[in-house]
């Protein structure tokens, strides 16, 4: 069911995997500190990291992890990939995420919690929604306006996501 929050959904085994693949992309890739990256073809190759937030996107992630969120998601559900998002003022700003509406595809997002130390709402239509470490909650990314209210991040307060995106399978 969309807007649901699911609880427990990696092993610790699954987690150290996953952070161990984020921290071999970032020992990868070549951060970009400023706009070029809007109109960059680079996106496996490159870290993305302004206004508070720093991403990866066409993360790599093993079929068992994926498979396990489908799982959640439901059998109508294809996957499509997963992006990595901090938001951390270190990351050259403070992190604010006005409430939107995804363009392109009404794709749905598995949004999940990978780590944080601090209280940062998730915010979808008229809904509040705090996730805890290792949760997740379905939405859709066209149809369903969102994004989180309004905080002044002090140093040392992060909040680390995952999202995982799946696009409905049709029946055709
Ligand atoms: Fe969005």
């Amino acid at each position: 069911m969309i807007n649901t929050v699911y609880s427990n959904i990696f092993s610790d085994n699954e987690i150290i995997l996953i952070n161990n693949i984020i921290n071999k992309e970032l020992g990868r890739r070549v951060i970009v500190e400023d706009e070029s990256f809007v109109n960059s073809t680079e996106h496996n190759y490159i870290i993305k990291s302004l206004n508070g937030r720093m991403m990866l996107e066409h993360l790599p992630m093993p079929l068992n992890i994926f498979e396990k969120v489908k799982n959640i998601v439901g059998s109508e559900y294809r996957g499509l990939g997963s992006v990595y998002t901090e938001y951390d003022p270190k990351h050259n700003g403070n992190p604010s995420l006005n409430m939107h509406y995804d363009r392109f595809n009404d794709n749905l997002c598995f949004d999940y919690q990978l780590d944080s130390s601090t209280v940062w709402p998730i915010k979808i239509e008229d809904k509040e929604f705090i996730l805890n470490n290792n949760e997740g909650i379905t939405f859709m990314t066209k149809s369903q306006y969102h994004g989180r209210p309004e905080k002044i991040f002090k140093d040392g307060e992060y909040v680390k996501m995952l999202f995982f995106f799946f696009e409905k399978v049709s029946n055709e």
